[in-house]
């Protein structure tokens, strides 16, 4: 896209999520982040925390690598177009917002900046010993204390939703995650999922997970 389109969207983008700056004319530059983040807010909060009521995972803590992957991914289709992945469609909605590499960057360079917060357990307590076991077959790639490896794509875990964790890893079991053409690091986290932990297992090995952090 030329530049001049990138300003054009951006200042559509900016008129129809801010209401301002819309007269012709006005400075054609991208919205910061913290702008473009007016309309993420909604559901994953102000302080980038998530709102389980709406099933939007916290996204403080994500780094910005990993960030503007997943967002490429939903624009792209590789993630949240499956029929039956209705939360992951109304997120591709959302992102589909972004109308360029320079607002994802944007949007992305704000969100990797927002300081980690703590979540509410909404899984029961689990089980340390079996949590354990289980989370060894992933320490492998996601790192001992669940923080992540850039260099093979594997995102930081520790700490995330329990209720989120357990949904993807289902999500990647039935492919509903993971298994788009193309989708080559998705994959390989599908065939963990379905390899490395039994399914009555997921919700404690979630909990254990989001407990890493504390
Ligand atoms: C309508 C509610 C809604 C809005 C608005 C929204 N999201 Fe989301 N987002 C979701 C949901 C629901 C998911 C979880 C999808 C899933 O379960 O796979 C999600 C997932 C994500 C993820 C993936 C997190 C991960 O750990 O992989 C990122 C990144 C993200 N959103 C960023 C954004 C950004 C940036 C914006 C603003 C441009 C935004 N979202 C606006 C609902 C929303
Ligand atoms: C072979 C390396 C590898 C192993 C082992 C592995 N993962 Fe992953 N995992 C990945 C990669 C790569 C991704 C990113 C995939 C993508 O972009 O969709 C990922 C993504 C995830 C996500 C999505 C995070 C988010 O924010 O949406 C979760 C949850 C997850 N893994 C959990 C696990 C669990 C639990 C295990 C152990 C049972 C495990 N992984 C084992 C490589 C691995």
């Amino acid at each position: 896209m030329s530049h001049v389109g990138i300003a054009l969207t951006a200042v559509a983008l900016a008129c129809g999520l801010l209401g301002a700056g819309c007269a012709r004319g006005e400075a054609r530059t991208i919205p910061t982040g913290a702008q473009l983040y007016a309309a993420c807010e909604s559901c994953h909060g102000a302080d980038g925390q998530g709102k389980v009521e709406l099933a939007a995972p916290k996204l403080a803590g994500l780094p910005a690598w990993y960030l503007t992957r997943q967002l490429q991914r939903f624009r792209d289709g590789t993630r949240g177009k499956h029929p039956d992945d209705e939360r992951g469609l109304r997120m591709r909605a959302m992102a589909r917002q972004m109308m360029s590499d320079a607002e994802v960057e944007a949007v992305v360079g704000h969100v990797a900046a927002m300081p980690d917060v703590e979540v509410v357990s909404t899984l029961p307590e689990p089980d340390p010993g079996v949590g354990k076991t289980d989370f060894a077959a992933c320490a492998v790639c996601h790192g001992e204390q669940g923080e992540g490896n850039e260099s093979i794509m594997a995102p930081r875990i520790a700490g995330l939703n329990d209720w989120y964790l357990a949904s993807q890893i289902r999500k990647y079991r039935t492919g509903i995650r993971g298994g788009a053409e193309g989708d080559d690091v998705g994959a390989t986290m599908q065939e963990m999922a379905n390899k490395a932990v039994a399914p009555e297992r997921i919700d404690n090995l979630a909990a254990y997970i989001q407990r890493l952090a504390e």
